[in-house]
């Protein structure tokens, strides 16, 4: 019998008793340390196993009417969330939960770039399938590869259980959303991300305020005042999860004010990250902004179908790991 076994120890004298027996530290050291090593301990202990990121793309809308016919809308094609999305799982993440834009009205396929379908083209039925007779249609040979591949590994993913799709449209929906998967990832603590990716309306018509059927244009002008819509990314970092890695973006058009605006954020919503892009050249490069310094990863060009998210991601993968080991000391 090991020296450290529980007989080792002075027996309870109620263990034979109805009362609940009590354990002592010493028994409890003893069942861990004799267990046989857990399978995949090693990375439940660095976290990899538990991670989850919680991802966002795509733009989100402002409804002009409640029975909507006009909405305002925010410029994002969701390229980048979806091309994230597909690295972020081969990471050493758990899973990805990835709220992206619907379409505006139900009747419309989809509104905004999807993950694994970034390599077909714009009308996909249209273009990568053909009848061969009355009730028969086939994938046509130049796709056939693409199509493949896409159907594949989106759904190993979604069986798999590493990737949730969670669409939006309004920016009533996003921020809903979002508040939701942060207040239930919080008891995931540092182990959880956010990669803040959707391009967030700024203004917004009060729900309560709004018209309930589509305006008229018979009553001439529309003059409309826009309320504006409440930065949610202190309260995430400060009271829906306040462990959890926080990336935010910062998009500009005028490169001159791109990197002071995307500091302001750092320092004002306590992000851990900042990506920062401009508009014309956001599918080849990004400052992402930290506390510790800035960053700019490119797209390799020597690389046919290269993305600028692939370095990206690894970087704040690299980043989150290091978040992580820190709390952990
Ligand atoms: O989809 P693509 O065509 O590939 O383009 C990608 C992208 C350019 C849309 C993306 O890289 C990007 O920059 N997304 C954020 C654009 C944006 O909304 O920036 P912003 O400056 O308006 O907001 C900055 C941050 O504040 C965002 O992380 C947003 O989530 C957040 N925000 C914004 C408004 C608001 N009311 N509340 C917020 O929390």
């Amino acid at each position: 019998m090991p020296a450290s076994s529980p007989e080792a120890f002075p027996m309870d004298p109620k263990s034979n008793s109805e009362a609940p027996q009590k354990t002592s530290p010493a028994e409890i050291k003893y069942f861990f340390d004799s267990a046989p090593p857990l399978r995949d301990g090693a990375d439940i202990r660095s976290g990899s196993a538990r991670r989850v990121v919680c991802l966002t793309s795509g733009g989100t809308t402002v409804p002009l009417e409640q029975r909507c016919v006009r909405y305002i809308d925010n410029f994002s094609s969701g390229h980048r969330g979806a091309a994230s999305t597909e690295y972020t799982i081969t990471a050493p993440y758990f899973a990805v939960l990835y709220s992206s834009r619907l379409s505006a009205f139900d009747e419309i396929a989809s509104g905004s770039c999807q993950p694994y379908c970034r390599s077909l083209p714009d009308d996909p039925l249209l273009k990568c399938f053909e009848p061969i007779d009355d009730s028969n249609v086939q994938v046509r040979q130049s796709y056939s590869q693409a199509v493949k591949m896409a159907i594949n590994e989106h759904n190993a993913a979604v069986e798999g259980g590493h990737l949730l799709k969670l669409p939006y449209t309004t920016i009533f929906e996003y921020l809903q959303i979002l508040r939701l998967i942060a207040t239930s990832m919080s008891s995931l603590g540092q182990n959880a991300m956010f990669y803040l990716a959707a391009a967030v309306s700024d203004f917004y018509v009060p729900w309560e305020s709004m018209a309930l059927h589509k305006i008229q244009s018979a009553s001439g002008p529309l003059d409309m005042s826009l309320a504006q819509v409440p930065k949610m990314l202190l309260v995430l970092r400060k009271e829906w999860a306040p462990s959890a890695f926080c990336v935010s973006f910062k998009l500009e058009t005028d490169s001159k004010i791109l990197l002071a605006k995307a500091n302001m954020a750092l320092q004002k919503y306590e992000m851990h990250a900042v990506v920062a892009n401009e508009l014309l050249t956001r599918k080849e490069e990004v400052t992402v902004v930290t506390s510790s310094g800035n960053i700019t990863v490119h797209r390799d060009k020597s690389v046919a179908d290269a993305d600028v998210e692939s370095p990206l991601i690894k970087l704040l993968v690299e980043r989150h790991s290091a978040y992580i080991a820190d709390l952990d000391l």
